[in-house]
């Protein structure tokens, strides 16, 4: 399988905490192991009230560690051994208690002492029920770990087994395999030059480019017209300015952008985990065409065309990386930048857009028939700002209009740079 195919040959240590969604990490595990990654599993004793250890033992195809004071655990494989054999260590689920204890640095169980034995990478998938992830106390954990280095994948919004609505669903397993591939994608990428006469430097973009593909069965799958050739541009053009870039990139035919990390994604659930998983970063450039819809159920087999009417396709909604991203919280980039292709009233619906998706900027494009902007190599732009009147640019090659973007969000840091007492 060629996607995802930094994860070959790595082992990943899965600790399974008590949370339903553990059900899912079977899946998880095969999902991983069919890219060629090993998966050992560590599971407290709240997972496996809702996972049996057979059932992770049979998908690992290895011994699944429960216990920290047996003496054939100890013997066998101690919990030092279990950490430093693996690549990188995965909390999924990561209720609330777990996360708590991980931001206090206790061990009690086999799962906790590891985390705190451990120097390898840590990433962590929450789950837990809304207001429990809402509660201060979690988010203030969840700074405290982010601040410490662990990368946080998810949580979704969602209906929950507790029958609430809101953020706290565990992200799904190929949302995690994608986060783990995007960890390791970025382990080897090259480090990027830093000059102190690039404005950007030492600031970390994260840019989304290109369409999103969202399969109907193994063969088919709905895709727009995006090019990636604008977020591609952007990606390049604050590189040049000396940032850190993580371009994640849809489907495209473009080569990666010179002095990008660039990650790889098919649908809008696995953008927004792969997003998600960059963070911190200090400013969003969103210009991926994210399809809106996804069909509910994917077929596992090709649909076949036989009977007299064609399948009817039920769509669902797909999560909206940009509001999501430009939410109020330790997470969110200082600068968020939206885009907004409009056919009428460009300024006034993307005036409006911006204040509803929560961004700080928007460039609003014309996509009008005509105009050639999907595909093509120019763009007809407004830059929307919050506290600004629009600026229009003139009709202008998609390289230029994005070395103007790059130039307009250096000077806002600059700008914020010199207001400081
Ligand atoms: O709502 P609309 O698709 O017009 O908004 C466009 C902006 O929202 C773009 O910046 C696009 O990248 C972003 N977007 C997103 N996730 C979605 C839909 C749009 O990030 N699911």
């Amino acid at each position: 399988m060629a996607e995802y195919e930094s994860l070959r040959g790595k082992h990943v240590l899965l600790i399974v905490s008590g949370g339903i969604a553990a059900y899912k990490t079977p899946e998880l595990v095969r999902r991983l192991r069919e890219r060629g990654a090993s998966v050992r599993c560590v599971l407290t004793r709240g997972g496996s009230q809702f996972v049996t250890p057979l059932a992770l033992q049979a998908v690992s195809e290895d011994k699944v560690y429960t216990d920290l004071w047996s003496l054939t655990d100890e013997s066998e494989m101690g919990h030092i051994q279990l950490s430093r054999q693996a690549d990188v260590l995965l909390v999924a689920p990561a209720t609330a208690n777990i996360l708590a204890r991980m931001a206090q640095g206790l061990a009690e169980d086999l799962a906790s002492t590891v985390l705190l034995a451990t120097d390898k990478p840590v990433l962590v998938a929450p789950a837990m029920n809304v207001r429990m992830y809402q509660h201060p106390a979690t988010q203030a954990n969840l700074a405290v770990l982010r601040q410490r280095g662990v990368t946080l994948v998810g949580p979704n919004e969602g209906p929950m087994a507790c029958g609430e609505y809101g953020p706290g669903r565990m992200s799904e397993p190929m949302e995690l395999v994608a986060a783990l591939a995007a960890h390791f994608d970025g382990q080897t990428a090259p480090p990027l030059p830093v000059s102190a006469a690039r404005p950007l430097a030492g600031r970390h973009a994260l840019v989304t480019s290109g369409p999103t593909h969202e399969p109907i069965d193994p063969v088919r799958y709905i895709a727009n017209r995006s090019s990636g050739k604008q977020g591609h541009a952007v990606a390049a053009a604050l590189a040049a300015l000396g940032a850190r870039v993580t371009l994640v990139s849809g489907p495209v035919a473009l080569p990666d952008p010179a002095g990008c990390r660039v990650l790889r994604v098919e649908t809008a659930r696995e953008m927004l985990a792969a997003c998600t998983s960059a963070l911190p970063a200090d400013i969003l450039v969103a210009a991926a065409a994210v399809a809106d819809w996804r069909v509910a159920v994917e077929a596992g087999h090709k649909l076949k065309k036989d009977g007299d009417r064609p399948p009817a396709l039920a769509l669902t909604e797909n999560p909206d990386i940009l509001a999501t991203l430009s939410r109020p919280g330790p997470a969110r980039p200082a600068l968020v930048v939206g885009f907004a292709a409009e056919t009428r009233d460009v300024v006034a619906y993307a005036t409006a857009k911006r204040a509803r998706k929560g961004c700080d900027w928007i460039i609003a494009n014309d996509v009008a028939p005509g105009s050639g902007t999907f595909g093509g190599d120019h763009n007809h732009v407004h830059l929307i700002r919050a506290d600004r009147e629009p600026e229009t640019w003139p009709r202008l090659p998609k390289a230029e209009v994005a070395q103007r973007l790059a130039a307009a969000i250096a000077q806002h840091f600059a700008a914020r740079e010199s207001d400081r007492p």
